[in-house]
């Protein structure tokens, strides 16, 4: 068996292309565009390159944004400052802090500083708390575009088994719950997993978010598995790779995604909707 290769470059194309009409039908209904805030802080690569690309997206579907670019050594108190200007800005409707941040700074708190209306990562307490009650949140980026992948695949989640492999904030916990809601049964798989291939050979839906350069070979894969690969990194020979051994995979899965151009462009596209969403709270709540 030989798996199809999801294109989530092309998908997320064929998105953004819807939202470019709606954006035209919002700017005529409400007399502006939708507008995202980016706030970077400090000079890693990887997190440039994603900011870039968030900011390439935005022009894309033609809302407006900000970019704004802050040094490695600035406080806490002057980047929570930033953000409650961005807060009381009317001309902003979603507000993203590219993570990680540098030691000195708590992510919690400034996480907790964007108001929950603008908070276009779902990051805040108040979306996280919402999305596990089952209440109206936003929803974070990479797990709605794993969705959205999953759906793609003609794949129904309903009584079929979900591995994820990975626990973090951004990717395990919330993409869990997404599944969790699609009707999978759900386990979450992570480093004190004892016997992981045990585990992922049960999954007939396998999202790997581990962090961890082809941690997942073809031999833990089960035969006609669904499976997404969240990790980005470079591998020895210094090409992107992710956390799934993709030739290996393929030969036994029934859908994949490559690395690049699986989850990572789905990630980017759902923070526009995010954006245009909160966009539309904020119009029908003024
Ligand atoms: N760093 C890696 N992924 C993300 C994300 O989804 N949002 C933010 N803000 N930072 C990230």
């Amino acid at each position: 068996m030989s798996a199809t290769v999801i294109d989530g470059k092309m998908l997320s194309v064929s998105y953004k292309e819807k939202m470019k009409e709606q954006i035209v039908e919002l700017e005529a209904k409400y007399g502006r565009k939708p507008c995202l805030a980016v706030i970077i802080v400090g000079e890693d690569p990887a997190s440039q390159s994603y900011v870039r690309g968030k900011i390439k997206a935005a022009a894309f579907v033609g809302m407006d944004s900000r970019l704004i670019e802050l040094p490695a050594t600035i406080s806490e108190e002057e980047l929570l400052r930033h953000i409650a200007d961005l807060n009381a800005d009317g001309g902003v409707d979603g507000i993203l802090v590219q993570l990680p941040l540098p030691r000195h700074i708590n992510s919690n708190e400034v996480i907790e500083a964007i108001t929950p209306m603008k908070d276009v990562d779902g990051f805040h307490p108040m979306n996280v708390a919402n999305l596990w009650l089952g209440l109206d949140s936003m929803v974070p980026c990479t797990p709605k575009g794993i969705m959205k992948i999953i759906e793609t695949s003609g794949i129904n989640p309903d009584g079929k088994v979900a591995v994820i492999v990975g626990r973090s904030n951004i990717v395990g916990k919330p993409v869990a719950k997404l599944l969790l809601d699609a009707n999978a049964t759900v386990m979450i798989a992570h480093t004190h997993t004892e016997d992981l291939k045990a585990i992922t050979l049960q999954a007939d839906i396998l999202v790997v978010a581990a962090g961890s350069l082809g941690l997942i070979k073809g031999d833990m894969v089960k035969p006609g598995a669904v499976v997404i690969d969240v990790g980005i990194g470079r591998n020895s020979e210094g090409k992107l790779s992710g956390d799934v051994d993709f030739e290996g995979a393929a030969r036994v899965a029934s859908y994949i995604t490559p690395v690049p151009g699986g989850v990572g462009p789905m990630t980017i596209t759902m923070l526009m909707e995010n954006t245009i969403e909160c966009f539309i709270n904020r119009m029908h709540s003024l």
